[in-house]
């Protein structure tokens, strides 16, 4: 399993800009391959995608500087390291990085090798990926319990033009089925608030995450009223087979201290605006709550988390911890979630992906893994991880190739399973 040869090149991801993917041979002659996405709504904190700044391509975004970064500097260090030591593997890039945040090595260079490395691994083992990574981080798991979708199928903020304040309204399987037929009730539902909003005068165009976008909604309350006529019609009881969840992505309109809805024509503080939240909690079947406040607003947190807690509600970090061990340790601390939101993308490598997943576990703290906004691809490690560390939920979109590519591998790994 020793490591013969690795490559990378420019791949485009959903956006229409590029992004990388890795290969990594093994001396066997086994090939792994993967490549990484990157936010729109990316939390300051997150680990750096580097860009060339090469306005002359791709308007600056192009990636060739993290290739040549991985082919110059990572390929040297990491050549001839066993691809099953996933963890030596991940410290040595990190090491060679240097920085927090891997702005010197590029977070999207130092990620498409340690996911490469590791499915190489674990093709070389004729094992699932997710198989892999439970047995490299010895986490007991039977598989009995998978992740089940949380489907993104309203978006606006920064995901969408002319829409809600609010990034994203999804649909949550939370009734006990299997994901195969919780990904029916999801998409069944999804499809029938397209006929609701078409009925209704709306656009049923896609956003960046391939759920509807439409312009002119009046405010931030009504997907909800939409979403559950949707999961009624489609023949499902909300808050028994199908719940809302929402990200805030409240970064996003937060200006001097300030939450600004434009929808609502308010500039809220915030504890106005958890009242604001209250009402819709006590109205509508909200299971999950994310980024509800600024991703520096500590002090907004706790008292949010008790109150979502109060409705038997999770409330889940993601710009405020980044997928960040350092970060979720002082959310922990301060009692500011119930819930993270898992992006490989954020922190870097697979290693320590998955001890922010542990730490989160020990805390008693679910794990929510996430797709990216506008620079998703077709790789699906995030599903192998979500299944690995035992999540609650993926969240994914609806529609697009890289989306329900996410959808369509969970599946599977249920059929391998025996268990779909
Ligand atoms: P992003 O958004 O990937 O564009 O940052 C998704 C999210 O905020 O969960
Ligand atoms: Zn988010």
């Amino acid at each position: 399993m020793k490591i013969k040869a690795i490559s990378a090149y420019e791949i485009l991801a959903s956006g229409g800009y590029p992004t990388i993917e890795a290969k990594v041979e093994l001396e066997s002659g086994v090939v792994g391959v993967a490549s990484v996405p990157y936010g729109v709504s990316a939390g300051s904190y997150e680990a750096v995608v580097l860009l060339d700044g090469d306005k002359k391509r791709y308007h600056g975004k192009g990636m060739q500087d993290a290739i040549a970064n991985i082919t110059e500097k990572i390929t040297p260090v990491v050549l001839g390291m066993d691809a099953n030591d996933q963890q030596a593997i991940d410290k040595k890039m990190i090491e060679l990085d240097g920085t927090e945040n891997k702005r010197n090595l590029g977070g999207n260079a130092i990620l498409s090798v340690s996911l490469a490395v590791a499915r190489a691994a674990a093709i070389h083992k004729k094992i699932g990926l997710y198989k892999h990574i439970a047995e490299i981080f010895d986490i007991k798991n039977d598989f009995s319990e998978l992740p089940k979708p949380m489907t993104v199928v309203m978006e606006g903020g920064k995901h969408a033009d002319d829409t809600t304040d609010l990034q994203e309204y999804s649909i949550s399987a939370i009734g006990g089925v299997s994901v195969k037929e919780s990904v029916r009730q999801v998409m069944e539902s999804y499809h029938a608030l397209g006929k609701i909003l078409k009925e209704n005068k709306f656009s049923t165009n896609v956003g960046n995450e391939g759920a509807f976008a439409p312009k002119g909604i009046r405010t931030n309350e009504v997907p909800f009223e939409y979403i559950v006529q949707a999961i009624e019609k489609a023949g499902y009881e909300p808050g028994k087979d199908l719940g809302i969840s929402v990200d805030a992505a409240a970064s996003g309109f937060y200006k001097d201290g300030r939450y600004l809805l434009v929808l609502e024509k308010k500039a809220l503080s915030a504890e106005e605006l958890t009242a604001h939240y209250e009402e819709w909690m006590k109205k509508y079947p909200i299971v999950t709550l994310e980024d509800m406040h600024d991703e520096d607003d500590w002090e907004a947190w706790p008292p949010m988390r008790e109150i979502c807690e109060k409705h038997n509600i999770e409330l889940i970090g993601d710009d405020l911890t980044v997928t960040n061990k350092t970060r979720l340790q002082k959310a922990i601390d301060a009692g500011a979630i119930s819930s993270i939101l898992i992006k490989l993308n954020q922190i870097g490598t697979l290693s320590e992906t998955i001890e922010t997943c542990l730490l989160a576990r020990e805390n008693g703290l679910s794990t929510v893994a996430s797709h990216r906004g506008g620079g998703e691809t077709n790789d699906t490690s995030m599903v192998d991880v979500a299944v690995a560390v035992g999540s609650k939920f993926i969240k994914v979109g609806p529609t697009r190739g890289e989306r329900v590519s996410k959808y369509n591998r969970l599946m599977k790994i249920e059929w391998e399973l025996g268990q779909g």
